[in-house]
């Protein structure tokens, strides 16, 4: 009797042992909009099943600017609560010194995804996150109302402007109280840093900061952008547009409460969802442009996993990091969540076409994505991308006009630069 529970005991510490030697508890943090969460945790559980390690899910806010905040604290605390980072395209430069070089772990699979995303994790030498979904943004609108209107899908933003004008009057009159014409993402962060990237550079405003360092934001034509989107405010677009991130504004366009919207990629498979009020009755197109001539910008976007230097499980977390960005991971996302990929021969993939229309159609504007200036700017990207969006937000605002604070933006830009970024 004695030997028997002895032999269990010596069994039980054994397999508890062999247990914790091989697998480990990792944490990823993210922030997730639309169904990000949901599959991530479908694709962690493959991984634990196959693994035996544990990954926990921290959850960020939406916001990438309140992300970058929290992030900060963690990596300045050289904290090992966290292995894995999901970091927003534009932070490589200000991050690269805490994470780990993934340069020789991915040597065998880099050629595989797209380059300008390998290049734009890539800082002196070192690759500080491996690409997991880009970002290309779309005029999403009601293909319904424009027929119903007799418009069609506008082309500059003049002409977005007078038709969702023209259509948000008639349907109210019609008593529809709550339509709006154009609903996008007007909250002083990061998002509206892109959208007013967008509207400049479409005017043939140039850039916030030029790729060369230079600062040449105050200019008319950026002024004659930033004049017409303050014209939306309180008009075609709500007064609460100044408060909008994402999902904001595609909690009103899906509800069946806006004509057009400004949004990234992952609405398109939302808005598409049987619990839509638009699911058959929006397309998109891509973004207008300042006038007859002129191209249109969209921004580039995306988030990539890098794996913190002061994780206990390098290892693991880049083999984790590795295993999420893999081809069947990738496929799965860009279906059900309509993120680009980040592996060019997803692009390609027949059952991705077949069952997410959005993904090859989508690959030209991707390919042709506006960079926001975080490679010139290097550590100093967030204080002028605050900057910006500050000087945009005040002449929504109706806080100064466009060209006073464009002048004001301009003299800042130049003292944070300096003698050089
Ligand atoms: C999206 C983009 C990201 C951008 C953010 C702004 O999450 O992927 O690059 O910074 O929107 O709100």
């Amino acid at each position: 009797m004695k030997k028997t529970s002895l032999f269990t005991a010596a069994l039980a510490a054994a397999t508890i042992w062999s247990g914790t030697a091989l697998a480990v508890d990792l944490s990823i943090v993210h922030g997730s909009v639309g169904k990000d969460q949901e599959v991530l945790r479908a694709e962690l559980d493959r991984y634990e099943a196959a693994t035996g390690n544990k990954v926990t899910i921290v959850s960020m806010p939406e916001s990438s600017t309140d992300q970058f905040g929290q992030y900060k604290l963690w990596l300045a605390a050289q904290s090992s609560d966290i292995d894995v980072y999901r970091l927003d395209v534009i932070w490589a430069p200000q991050v690269a010194a805490h994470f780990v070089d993934l340069t020789p772990h991915v040597a065998d699979i880099r050629d595989q995804y797209v380059s300008a995303a390998i290049e734009s994790q890539t800082v002196d030498g070192k690759l500080v996150g491996l690409p997991m979904f880009l970002g290309a943004p779309a005029l999403y609108y009601r293909t319904d109302l424009l027929e119903k209107y007799g418009e069609k899908v506008p082309a500059t933003w003049q002409e977005m402007t007078a038709t969702a004008k023209k259509i948000m009057d008639a349907e109210r009159a019609a008593g529809n109280a709550d339509m709006q014409g154009f609903v996008f993402q007007g909250a002083a962060y990061e998002g509206l840093t892109c959208n007013a990237q967008e509207w400049i550079n479409s005017f043939g405003g140039g850039r916030i900061v030029d790729t060369d360092g230079s600062i040449n934001i105050n200019n008319p034509k950026a002024a004659e952008a930033l004049t017409l989107a303050a014209s939306w405010i309180g008009g075609i677009s709500p007064e609460g547009v100044l408060n909008y991130k994402e999902e904001d504004a595609r909690g009103v366009f899906q509800s069946g409460n806006a004509v057009f919207m400004r949004n990234w990629n992952y609405a398109y498979a939302l808005a598409a969802g049987d619990d839509s009020a638009v699911k058959d009755t929006f397309a998109v197109t891509t973004l207008p442009s300042g006038g007859e001539g002129l191209a249109s910008a969209a921004t580039l976007g995306g988030s990539h996993l890098g794996v913190a230097k002061y994780s206990k499980h390098p290892e693991e977390a880049i083999e984790l990091v590795k295993f999420l960005n893999n081809y069947d991971n990738q496929k799965e996302r860009a279906i059900v969540t309509s993120r680009p990929p980040t592996l060019n021969a997803v692009y390609g993939d027949a059952e991705v076409g077949e069952k997410q229309e959005f993904i090859p159609l989508w690959k030209p504007v991707v390919d042709n994505a506006l960079a926001r200036p975080s490679a010139a700017t290097k550590r100093s990207y967030n204080e002028v991308s605050s900057e910006f969006w500050t000087a945009v937000h005040d002449t929504l605002s109706g806080n100064g006009t466009a060209e006073q604070n464009l002048a004001k933006l301009e003299a800042r830009l130049k003292r944070l630069k300096g003698a050089g970024w």
